[in-house]
C-alpha cells in the first residue's frame, strides 16, 4: 500500500472514530481533551462536532493553522505529563480524550502512550471514552465503529 493510501486510511479512521465517540458520550458529563494540537485538524473537528463542550488541548508547541488556535484558557502548553497533572488537580473531568501524540517511531510512540496512560486515567470522567492512535494501558478496550479494522484506531473506556 502506498504511503498516501496508508495516510488516507489512518485519517479516515481518525475522523470516523471521533464522530462515533462524539455521539457515544451523549450521556456522559464532562469536557473533551485533544492530546496533540499539531496542525489543529482534530481540535477543529472536535470543537465543531462537540460545540457544547469545553475542548482542552495539550501540546508542547503552538504551531497550528491560525484558524485553529485554541482559547488561551483551554490550551495547556507544555509536556504532556505535567499538563495532565495540572488538569487532574482541577475540578474538570473529560468525557472524551483523543490521544494523537507520536513521532512516527513505533516503539517510542507505544512506550510514551503506555507511560502517559495513568496520567490520562486521572483526568477522565467515570465511563469516559478515550480514542487513540496508539495502544494505551489500564483502560477497558471497547469496540469502536464496525468499519474501523481492529488496531487501526483504538477505543477505550475509563473506569
Ligand atoms: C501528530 S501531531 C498531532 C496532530 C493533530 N491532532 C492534528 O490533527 O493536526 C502530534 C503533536 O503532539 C505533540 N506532542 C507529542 N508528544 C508530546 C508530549 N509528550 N507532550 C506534549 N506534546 C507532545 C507534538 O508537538 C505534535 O504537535
Amino acid at each position: 500500500m502506498s504511503r498516501l493510501d496508508s495516510m488516507l486510511r489512518r485519517l479516515t479512521a481518525q475522523r470516523d472514530g471521533l464522530n462515533w465517540a462524539a455521539s457515544a458520550i451523549a450521556g456522559i458529563d464532562g469536557d473533551v481533551l485533544d492530546l496533540g494540537l499539531g496542525n489543529g485538524r482534530t481540535y477543529d473537528h472536535l470543537r465543531e462536532s462537540l460545540s457544547d463542550r469545553r475542548v482542552w488541548v495539550i501540546d508542547r508547541v503552538l504551531q497550528c493553522h491560525p484558524s485553529c488556535v485554541p482559547p488561551e484558557e483551554n490550551f495547556l502548553q507544555g509536556e504532556a505529563e505535567p499538563m495532565l497533572h495540572r488538569l487532574a488537580e482541577s475540578p474538570h473531568r473529560m468525557a472524551l480524550a483523543h490521544y494523537d501524540f507520536g513521532f512516527g517511531i513505533k516503539e517510542e510512540d507505544v512506550a510514551e502512550a503506555a507511560r502517559l496512560s495513568p496520567a490520562i486515567a486521572a483526568v477522565m470522567a467515570s465511563g469516559g471514552l478515550i480514542i487513540s492512535g496508539q495502544p494505551l494501558v489500564g483502560f477497558q478496550h471497547i469496540d469502536g465503529p464496525a468499519d474501523i479494522p481492529d488496531g487501526r484506531y483504538m477505543f477505550y473506556r475509563a473506569d
